[in-house]
């Protein structure tokens, strides 16, 4: 099996290839891909063993000159598709693209458009090439997508207050920040229903970037905190 991971610590920001040995539980560097498109890299989602769309969540790498770009909300950001050489804007103008997700028919993008405080859908109609379907407004700030392969579910991870999240992981103290779970059920790339699936006001679980779901359990992570696994009642 493979792996692709963002590297985004470094200078320049790169997506790693890594051979799975699941059995033996070990990982091996296999290619370091880099592109002029990929600005700061939050996320991507494969489409084929060495295509995929990822996010560019800022158009500045100056941590402190980011801290600025947060608060001004522009729609300046953007949508990369990587065809496995060259990476190719794919989709401009989205409101800090954070999580990234594609339906199980891979007919549909999913773009978690986080200072927007909604999920957009696009149509892939050729390979890199999106046609925007419908945006779905949560009112919280939107984190990573994952998707249930067999009921093709949105899993949302969002930050209810988002201000009190990115204090939380600027200033790693003292405040808390809530925590709050959506599923949206889809069809034909839009929403058609949103269930609150997990909330907590900070006191158990600071924050909820990502939820993942398998056969009745959820597994929560947090940008700062703990991972969180739960059993769901009505799922
Ligand atoms: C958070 O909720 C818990 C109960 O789940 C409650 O005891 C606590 O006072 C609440 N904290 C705040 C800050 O509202």
């Amino acid at each position: 099996m493979q792996m692709h991971a963002i590297d985004e610590a470094g200078s320049e920001e790169s997506v790693e290839k890594f051979l799975w040995n699941i059995p033996a539980g070990t990982l091996t560097h296999v290619r370091s891909i880099k592109d002029a498109s990929f600005t700061s890299l939050n996320d991507l989602v494969m489409t084929g063993l060495d295509t995929f769309y990822t996010t560019n969540d800022y158009i500045f790498r100056n941590n402190w000159i980011r801290r600025l770009e947060y608060f001004t909300f522009l729609p300046i950001n953007n949508v990369v598709y990587f065809d496995g050489k060259a990476g190719h804007v794919a989709m401009r103008q989205l409101r800090r693209p954070n999580g990234i997700a594609i339906s199980p028919d891979h007919r549909f993008l999913y773009v978690a458009e986080s200072s927007a405080k909604q999920v957009s859908t696009f149509r892939i109609s050729r390979p890199g090439q999106l046609e925007h379907v419908s945006s779905r407004y949560l009112g919280a700030l939107v984190d990573n997508l994952n998707v249930d392969p067999d009921s093709g579910d949105v899993w949302v991870g969002t930050h209810p207050i988002g201000y009190k999240i990115f204090l939380k992981v600027a200033f790693p103290v003292g405040t808390l920040s809530p925590s709050l779970i959506l599923r949206l059920k889809m069809y034909a790339g839009v929403v058609q229903d949103v269930s609150q699936i997990y909330s907590n006001n900070g006191s158990a679980l600071i924050g909820s970037g990502v939820a993942s779901f398998y056969k009745g359990g959820i597994l929560i992570g947090t940008p700062t905190h703990k991972l969180l696994y739960c059993e769901c009642l009505i799922c």
